[in-house]
Order: structure tokens, then C-alpha cells, then sequence
């Protein structure tokens, strides 16, 4: 074996090990805060007291499978199985306490915060823009025109996503929820090999699943806890968000049942991206809007619904004919918009080097 390549496995185990210790630990801790009460553990939907098999058949039926998707559940949601809305309040309360999601001090509001997770999306300058990484717990956007690398940038996460915590990933794997049809296995290949990843292994950590309507699109997401749990699914990819609803739902009449559905989905979205601590991502499609006199006259489809659900929105645009792309921080809840060029080539998302920046200025 060459020398740098059982350093690097031995490495690899240095890490494992480090990683074992760290969830021991956290095993340990876990296990005190039961015995003291702090926390209650509920592994199965059951396990919650109020929850009998019946009402169980029926929450698993409207796609809640885990105390994690029930912890962020609407009371409203689980009133529809049939149960009072003290019953399930109740249920509710239990789930959320068992997760561990109540009031909490603001100072261990920080330590939930520490929770937080980013992931690389293989550009340094893109990463810059986003403090580090697209954080887990919320959803962040692309939007741009046709061709602007929207999908490029999901696949290139695909394949990020399995990295370790060092290499900007989150030892995770993917839920891809494709309405287009244009995820395609060979950029996987393409990008795992670039990162010297074996690709089959890579494909292996991405559930894929076609939406062929809006509805379908959100009969997948809200069916889906279970699916992220036992794959321990670390991004969530809709690409796109709008395309079926924007061809479905057509003039004005439909306007309010439209983003009354898509409040829903980016709803469960949210809640699935907080209650797994998983990145969220979801593309958008742009319009023309002749009147921005002074902003871009391209601006994210949606409306107000996806503009605030979606809390991190970042604009992708063609440099020119080639490779070149402008990412725009547009809204953040805490850091200040901002431009960056990335490209888009064989290899997958990468930085522009300096020469070619610098030819770029000439
Ligand atoms: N194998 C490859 N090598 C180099 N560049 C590629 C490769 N595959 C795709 N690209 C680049 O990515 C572009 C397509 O980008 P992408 O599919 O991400 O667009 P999009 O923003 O998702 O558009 P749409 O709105 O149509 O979905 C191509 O035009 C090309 O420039
Ligand atoms: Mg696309």
C-alpha cells in the first residue's frame, strides 16, 4: 500500500474512533437527563401516552411515523385523525418533550444554535457568503433562470452531504425530490469521482423519488420522516418548488388555494429540516418584473409564501457564456447580502483560481 494511503486510513480511523467517543458521550449524557427526568424517550409513535394502536394507524396514515414529525406538528394536523384538540395538544406536548423542543432559556438558545450544521457546497466563495456552509434546521433557495446551475449546485450537494464533518459534509445521506426529471445519476458519478469518492457507495445514500404533480410532490415530503430517520437523511432537496404548482394552478382564482398548498409544504419542510437537524434546499424559477426600477427585474416565483419561508435565498446567474456563475446573497436572517463567482464544469461546483479571475478583470 503507498505510504499517503494507509496514512489517510489511518486517519479515517483516527476519526471513526473520535466520533464513537463523541456519541458515547452523548449517549452517557442522554441516558442521565432520563433517569433525572429532564427528558423522556419515546421510540415509537405508541410509546406516547394518549396514542393507541388505532390512533397510531391513523397518524401514520397522514404521515406522521416518528416523535420527531409529530414534535412539529400542528395541533389542527392531528386533530384530523379524530381526536379532541385537548387529546391532541397532548400528544403534541408529549412528542415535543421527548425531543426535547419546549421554552427554553436563551442562553441554552445558543447551545441550540451550536446544533446547527453547514454543509459546503464545494465553492470556498459561495461557503464565504453563507458564513461557512448552508445551515441545517432551515431552508435555503436558489433561484435563477433555466441553465443558471440550480440542479448543478443540488447534485454537488448530493455528493458533499457524505463528507465528513472536516471536509464540510454531514456524514449524512439525501432525500432528492426531482419534479422535473432532470436529477441525473452520471453528474453524481462525475462529482464523487472528482472528490475520489466511490461512487457507488455515494449513490447508494440517495433516495430519489420523482413528483409528477404538486400534490404527489407534497404526499412525498409529508410521508417522509420515517424514510429520513432510518437512511439518517442529512439534506432535503426539492428541485423545483414551483414548476408543478405554477403549471397547475392557473390564473387569478387559484392564486389563494395554490399558496395556501405551498404553505404547507415549505411548512413541513421547515419542521422535517428542524426536527432531523437537516439542510434544507429547495430551487425556484424566476419572472420578469418589468417595474423593479432599481432591483432586479428578475425576481424568485412564489410570492410572499416562499420569500418568507425559505430563510436563506441566494441568486444564481450566468456570468457570461461559459463556466462562470454570480451567486447573490439576497436575504439571510443575520448576515449582509453579497456577490461571489463559482463555476459550473465537469467536475461540479468549484472556485474560480486567481489567473483566471484575473483574466476575467482584463
Ligand atoms: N457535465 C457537465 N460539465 C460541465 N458543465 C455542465 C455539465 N452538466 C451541466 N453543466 C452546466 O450546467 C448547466 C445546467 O445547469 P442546471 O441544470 O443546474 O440549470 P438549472 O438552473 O437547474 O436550470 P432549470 O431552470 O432549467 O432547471 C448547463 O448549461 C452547463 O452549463
Ligand atoms: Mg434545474
Amino acid at each position: 500500500m503507498p505510504k499517503n494511503q494507509a496514512q489517510e486510513q489511518q486517519e479515517e480511523v483516527e476519526e471513526f474512533n473520535h466520533l464513537e467517543k463523541d456519541l458515547e458521550a452523548a449517549a452517557v449524557e442522554e441516558a442521565v437527563e432520563e433517569k433525572s427526568g429532564i427528558v423522556k424517550k419515546y421510540e415509537f409513535i405508541e410509546d406516547i401516552s394518549g396514542v393507541g394502536p388505532a390512533t397510531a394507524q391513523k397518524l401514520r396514515e397522514l404521515g406522521y411515523r416518528t416523535v420527531e414529525a409529530l414534535a412539529m406538528a400542528t395541533m389542527r394536523e392531528i386533530e384530523a385523525v379524530g381526536v379532541s384538540d385537548k387529546k391532541a395538544s397532548q400528544i403534541i406536548q408529549a412528542a415535543r418533550s421527548a425531543i426535547g423542543v419546549s421554552f427554553i432559556r436563551a442562553d441554552q438558545l445558543l447551545k441550540q444554535r451550536q446544533n446547527v450544521a453547514r454543509l459546503s457546497t464545494g465553492s470556498k466563495a459561495l461557503d464565504k457568503l453563507v458564513a461557512g456552509g448552508l445551515e441545517t434546521q432551515s431552508i435555503t433557495e436558489f433561484y435563477g433562470e433555466y441553465g443558471s446551475g440550480k440542479s448543478q449546485v443540488c447534485h454537488q450537494l448530493c455528493v458533499n452531504v457524505q463528507l465528513s464533518l472536516e471536509k464540510g459534509g454531514l456524514n449524512g445521506g439525501v432525500l432528492y425530490i426531482d419534479t422535473e426529471n432532470t436529477f441525473r445519476l452520471e453528474r453524481i458519478v462525475q462529482m464523487a469521482n472528482h472528490l475520489g469518492l466511490n461512487p457507488e457507495e455515494v449513490v447508494k445514500n440517495i433516495i430519489y423519488a420523482e413528483a409528477y404533480t404538486s400534490d404527489h410532490q407534497m404526499f412525498l415530503l409529508e410521508n417522509s420522516d420515517e424514510v429520513i430517520k432510518a437512511n439518517n437523511i442529512k439534506l432535503i432537496i426539492v428541485d423545483s418548488l414551483m414548476a408543478h404548482f405554477r403549471s397547475e394552478y392557473i390564473g387569478r382564482e387559484m392564486l389563494a388555494s395554490r399558496q395556501q398548498k405551498l404553505n404547507k409544504h415549505m411548512h413541513k419542510l421547515n419542521a422535517l429540516a428542524r426536527a432531523f437537524n437537516a439542510v434544507a434546499v429547495v430551487t425556484n424559477q424566476v419572472m420578469a418584473k418589468p417595474d423593479q426600477f432599481f432591483s432586479d427585474p428578475l425576481v424568485p416565483v412564489g410570492g410572499n409564501i416562499v420569500g418568507h419561508t425559505s430563510q436563506t435565498r441566494i441568486a444564481l446567474r450566468r456570468a457570461s457564456k461559459g463556466e462562470v456563475r454570480i451567486a447573490r446573497l439576497v436575504s439571510s436572517p443575520y448576515l449582509p447580502d453579497g456577490e461571489e463567482v463559482l463555476k459550473v464544469t465537469a467536475n461540479g461546483i468549484e472556485d474560480m483560481t486567481e489567473e483566471e479571475k484575473a483574466a476575467k478583470k482584463r
